[in-house]
């Protein structure tokens, strides 16, 4: 067990190893860059400050938690940008516009460097919070962007080399909300009937303080599981409901754990959204696989339900594929184990239907246009890149290779505007000798990019979503998944890496590089 001091020690500790030195003047000039564009003429429409800071805060009855959080400010434009969640330590929710220029002036208040990436958003390199970007605490690095996304949920998140599990779990991050007109035009519930859900796991010590890692190598490999289940930061989630529809938007903002959601009653799942923003129609699942980083959209309706009546979101089990079949905890982490493994089955959060209200919405039967892209365009369609998943010398790597700060292989790099077939390979192998062999999970993540997903192979599970936009995709142990990336307009180093956060901070991330000038105004 330790306190909230030991944990900040111990999530400070890990930076020693991966953020000295080397900082290139590369770095200087982009922070430079970054800063001077305000008097580049850029104008905003909405500037917000942020603030990664520590704070203390009630989760669990007792005792106060310390935590990080996001605090933001609206410095210009409409105060209602930004949404407190009620008593939370995640980051308010940042909600945008379409077309919108925004100005984020972030202060990094903690003791470990830190930057902020915002995942699932379109943004030049250097406003993509890069691990090469950190700044140490007492610094602002001021981000430009115009948002040229969909309407859809993305969210922020640090990203510093070694340590984004930790700043994580200790509670950055939050959702960034895009609109734009086509989703309105959508005819779906909206306001209080729009309701973001984060999901996260965490594990506390007898003073309600965060336990991470123990710093043991095999938990690392498995990546961090918590036994208590939290929506939005709170446990024991219910959700007070009339008898009409909402629009639930879920994000697995969890380190490592996957979902399997389904509803309690076994009624099917009706999917409006994924990563990338709105279907173009609503699909029905029996369940959904949900891996870290990934985003999903329900149509809920529960005008059929009787006022006082309950249902909830549970999460199926399923085969987790952790190292050691899931046991593996046991005797690692001094008897403890993980009290819930990836795969077990445990309610997500409670349904309450409280009050009688009439119905006047009905679901949609188109929601938006997807371009679907033509495969015959992608510059490799006979030779599709392929990035296997695979253990090498006790770390989880991508064909072999772990993070370096600013190198990228010939088959990381892209032309500017080209679209490319990648296919992700999970299915083991490539660790010789006693790790020969492992599998598990791993949620890739492309960072700058919306894709979109052109098959799936090998084991074919269910419970996928992959008909509309995706940033992260879930590959179980034994799939494979073939992707067409469009490599638009921003040239320069991005990232594509597994969103297993504990994968990720031991290396399981790459650059990709995009070649090309960008395009004069
Ligand atoms: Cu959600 Cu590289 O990140
Ligand atoms: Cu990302
Ligand atoms: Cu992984």
């Amino acid at each position: 067990m330790i306190n909230r001091r030991q944990f900040l020690q111990i999530a400070g500790a890990g930076a020693a190893g991966f953020l000295t030195g080397g900082m290139s003047s590369l770095v200087d000039k982009e922070k430079a860059y970054a800063a001077g564009q305000a008097d580049s003429g850029f104008t905003p429409d909405l500037e917000i400050a942020l603030k990664a800071t520590p704070a203390e805060i009630p989760i669990l009855p007792g005792d106060p938690t310390g935590v990080w959080r996001y605090q933001g400010q609206v410095l210009k434009g409409d105060r209602a940008s930004l949404v407190n969640l009620e008593r939370s330590y995640l980051g308010p929710v940042i909600r945008t516009h379409r077309g919108q220029k925004v100005r984020i002036r972030f202060t990094n208040d903690i003791a470990d460097k830190t930057i902020v990436h915002w995942h699932g958003l379109h943004v030049p390199a250097d406003m993509d919070g890069h691990p090469r970007l950190v700044i140490p605490k007492g610094e602002t690095y001021v981000y430009e962007f115009e948002i040229r996304n969909r309407a859809g949920t993305y969210w922020y998140h640090p990203h510093p080399h070694g340590l984004t599990g930790p700043q994580v779990y200790g509670g950055l991050a939050g959702l960034f909300l895009v609109s734009d007109d086509e989703e309105k035009a959508a005819g779906l519930p909206s306001g209080e009937y729009d309701i973001p859900l984060v999901l996260q796991d965490r594990a506390f010590d007898r003073s309600n303080q965060l336990i991470y890692l123990s710093g043991q190598r095999m938990e690392q490999m498995n990546g961090f599981l918590g036994d208590w289940i939290l929506v939005n930061g709170h446990p024991d989630f219910s959700l007070p409901v009339a008898t009409r529809a909402y629009r639930l938007r879920l994000l697995n903002g969890s380190n490592s754990r996957i979902y399997r959601l389904a509803w309690q009653d076994g009624k099917p799942l009706t999917v409006i959204g994924t990563d990338g923003g709105l279907l173009e129609k609503p699909v029905q699942r029996r369940y959904v696989m949900l891996g870290p980083g990934e985003r999903l959209e329900l149509w809920a309706d529960f005008s059929s339900y009787a006022v006082g009546s309950e249902t909830a979101l549970v999460s199926l089990p399923f085969d987790g594929g952790m190292m050691g079949g899931g046991r593996m905890g046991r005797g690692m982490m001094g008897g403890g184990g993980y009290v819930l493994p990836n795969g077990a089955q445990f309610p997500v959060f409670k349904v309450k239907v409280n009050r009688r209200e009439k119905a006047t919405l009905t679901l949609p039967q188109r929601l938006s246009t997807i371009k679907r892209y033509d495969p015959a365009e992608a510059v490799n369609r006979q030779y599709p890149k392929r990035f296997h998943l695979v253990m090498r010398h006790m770390a989880w790597t991508i064909n072999g290779r772990t993070f370096q700060m600013e190198a990228t292989a010939p088959d990381e790099r892209v032309q500017m505007d080209s679209m490319e077939v990648w296919e992700f390979i999970n299915e083991g192998g490539g660790g010789r000798g006693m790790m020969g062999g492992m599998n598990m999970p791993h949620p890739i993540h492309l960072h700058g990019k919306q894709f979109q997903v052109l098959r799936r192979s090998g084991v074919m599970h269910e419970g996928y979503v992959d008909e509309g936009w995706k940033d992260t995709v879930l590959l179980m142990p034994g799939e494979r998944i073939k992707i067409l990336v469009k490599f638009g307009d921003y040239p320069g180093l991005f990232l594509y890496h597994c969103h297993n956060l504990e994968h990720e901070d031991m290396g399981m991330m790459r650059n990709y590089l995009v070649e090309g000038s960008p395009a004069s105004v």
